[in-house]
């Protein structure tokens, strides 16, 4: 059976990296260390400097990735970026990625489902390269949401960071690559994880994606692993979405996955959205956690609300 199958994984984030208390020092936040690691996990996060832009650090990413499967960017035939803050409305960030690689062929363009965008992004690249379209596929997601965050909003900005990560798929036969994936939104539920206009803020009630959070990833979830026929006990690795450790733990729990199974960045890097999935992902593959063979569960849930899961053969 023809399989997209990653062959690299990249990772890129800003050089500055802000802990809780120089975060609250340099906006002037009326919060604490102890709040934000109890409520979320996190204990820091990057923020791109005046010189990283999506663009930017989405090229670093995806230079990795390539370096790592062994292939070169005028091998690429399709470039797909997931973000919510892309450098302009057009041309599409793929697109400014594309020639920042030195890519002349091939074709680009961006999807936009927050948080769920690297899920997005990814079933739609599968789709590409088993329908013959493409062999060889970079899906990236990058974000710079310091840019989009209202700094004297605590309840929002201190859970955010910036970065990216990049993944490269080519088809091939056999039973390594995506297994399925599964895409769910909802619009309804807009108002509870949205930006205003096209610039921002960001607007979050945290509590109110909580708990869509919680109910909708466990669904999606039981989604995933019934529609290949397996358990829970199957899944070896979970590379969640990196909103809270709250939520990230609840769905270790629900598998049955000891808390070494379970990939976690969200302390080091905040939640950084559609980017928080391949840097995680990038992680566990490169420091050798992740095995060829073994089965990862990817799952995310954001604005739209979008959300969704893919099950991947290493
Ligand atoms: O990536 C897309 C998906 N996003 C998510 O999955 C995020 C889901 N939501 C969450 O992770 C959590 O709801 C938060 C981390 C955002 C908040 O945690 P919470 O336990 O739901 O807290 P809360 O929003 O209910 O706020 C509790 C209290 C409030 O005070 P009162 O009303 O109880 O007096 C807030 O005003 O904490 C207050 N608060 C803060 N206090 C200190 C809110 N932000 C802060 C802050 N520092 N930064």
């Amino acid at each position: 059976m023809l399989r997209s199958r990653i062959l690299g994984c990249g990772a890129a984030l800003p050089a500055q990296a802000l802990s809780n208390d120089e975060l609250a020092a340099r906006f002037g936040l009326d919060t604490t260390d102890e709040w934000i690691r109890e409520r979320s996990g996190i204990t820091r996060r990057h923020l791109a400097g005046p010189g990283d832009t999506a663009t930017s650090l989405g090229a670093a990413a995806a230079r990795e990735a390539l370096a790592r499967a062994g292939l070169e960017a005028a091998e690429v035939d399709a470039v797909i970026v997931a973000t919510a803050t892309p450098d302009s409305a057009f041309p599409a960030t793929a697109v400014r990625i594309q020639a920042e690689l030195g890519m002349a062929r091939g074709f680009g363009f961006d999807v936009s489902a927050a948080c769920t965008g690297f899920v997005y992004a990814l079933s739609i690249a599968d789709a590409l390269l088993r329908g013959g379209n493409a062999r060889t596929v970079l899906v990236i997601g990058t974000e710079v949401y310091s840019r989009i965050l209202d700094w004297t909003d605590r309840a929002s900005c201190v859970l955010f960071g910036d970065g990216a990560g990049a993944v490269v798929l080519r088809a091939e036969e056999g039973e390594r690559g995506v297994l399925s994936t599964h895409l769910h939104a909802d619009g309804r539920h807009a108002g509870i994880l949205h930006v205003e206009g096209t610039t921002g803020p960001l607007r979050m009630a945290g509590r109110e994606v909580f708990k869509h959070a919680v109910t909708k990833l466990a669904a999606v979830v039981e989604e995933a692993l019934a529609a290949n026929g397996l358990g829970r006990g199957d899944v070896q690795w979970l590379v969640p979405h990196q909103a809270n450790i709250r939520i990230i733990e609840a769905m270790g729990r629900k598998l049955g996955l000891p808390a070494e199974r379970v990939v976690v960045t969200v302390d080091r890097h905040a939640n950084t959205s559609a980017a928080s999935i391949p840097l995680a992902l990038a992680e566990a593959v490169n420091d050798g956690r992740i095995q060829p063979g073994d089965l990862v569960l990817l799952e995310a849930i954001g604005g739209g609300l979008t959300w969704g899961a893919a099950l991947l053969r290493f």
